[in-house]
């Protein structure tokens, strides 16, 4: 039981990537070989404990994206390991779904479609119930006909978030899911997510450049340094839904996390 406790859902340990930039000109054989890299990820390392909504912020272009791609499994580390429940991540899993911020349907499917996308078996009876209740949930009852360019922004993110929910995963990568949607639709969504994350039992990685966006999900925020990414703060969040930003702890630590990246505006 304690063992049970201390296990954590996802470990990074020491986890380091770099790319190879470009080739240094070719004088001597022997620089053959030579190439530039471009260091990335430092050293990356924590946990995340199961049913956690934690939301990572940083600098555009720190390696935040690198760092979800190494995590779920479509990419390879330079050094350092990713664990998910104590197994080494060799590649991506069905059980780990990944929204990413450009948009992800399929074109030329309607929204019932591409969320039965994500169902193994979606022709019963008692499938395409499911994918009404799943439209049900993310508002979008009466536009499972749609294509989704007949979709607004926040409709086609709606039913990306559907496709994901449908395949009851474990962990859900968000990689700035919202960042193209206006103010008020975001607002929407973030309640949304919190409701997602009450609702089931699943672990949220979430990408955010939106300070409050992570104020307001996240049970914990990591806030990532410049290229090469290291953690520059972890911080715990022990506030319930819905939270108020303009007062209190919140307040203070919206200010701090501005604070620390630089941005020195009164709030
Ligand atoms: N496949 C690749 N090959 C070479 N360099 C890459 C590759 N992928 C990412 N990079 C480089 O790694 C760095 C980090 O990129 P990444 O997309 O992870 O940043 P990010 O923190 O997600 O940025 P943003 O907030 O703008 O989305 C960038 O300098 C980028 O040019
Ligand atoms: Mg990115």
């Amino acid at each position: 039981m304690e063992q049970e406790e201390t296990l954590k859902k996802v470990e990074v340990n020491r986890l380091k990537k770099s790319y190879i930039e470009r080739r240094t000109k070719k004088r001597f054989l022997s620089q053959c070989s030579a190439y530039e890299y471009c260091k990335v990820l430092d050293g990356l390392t924590f946990s995340i404990s199961s049913g956690d909504f934690v939301c990572f912020i940083g600098p555009s272009g720190c390696g935040k994206s690198t760092m979800f791609r190494i995590i779920s499994g479509f990419e390879r580390p330079s050094s350092g390991s990713v664990q998910i429940d104590g197994k080494e991540v060799t590649g991506p899993s069905n059980k780990h779904v990944c929204v990413f911020q450009e948009d992800g349907l399929f074109p030329w499917l309607t929204a019932r479609q591409n969320i039965a996308m994500g169902m193994e078996e979606a022709s019963s009876k008692e499938a395409l119930e499911e994918i009404e209740e799943y439209l049900e949930l993310v508002g979008l009852s009466g536009f499972g006909d749609h294509y989704p360019h007949e979709l607004s922004g926040g409709m086609r993110r709606r039913a990306e978030v559907a496709r994901a929910l449908i395949t009851n995963p474990d962990i859900l990568f968000m990689d700035e899911p919202f960042g193209a949607l206006d103010f008020v639709t975001r607002l929407q969504m973030r309640e949304e997510m919190v409701n997602v994350h009450q609702m089931f039992d699943m672990t949220i990685l979430f990408i955010t450049h939106d300070i409050d966006e992570a104020l307001q999900l996240g049970d914990r925020i990591i806030m990532l340094s410049q290229r090469p990414a290291k953690v520059a703060w972890d911080i715990k969040i022990d506030e319930p839904h819905p939270r108020d930003l303009s007062t209190g702890d919140l307040r203070r630590l919206r200010k701090e996390i501005y604070y620390r990246m630089g941005l020195h505006v009164a709030l």
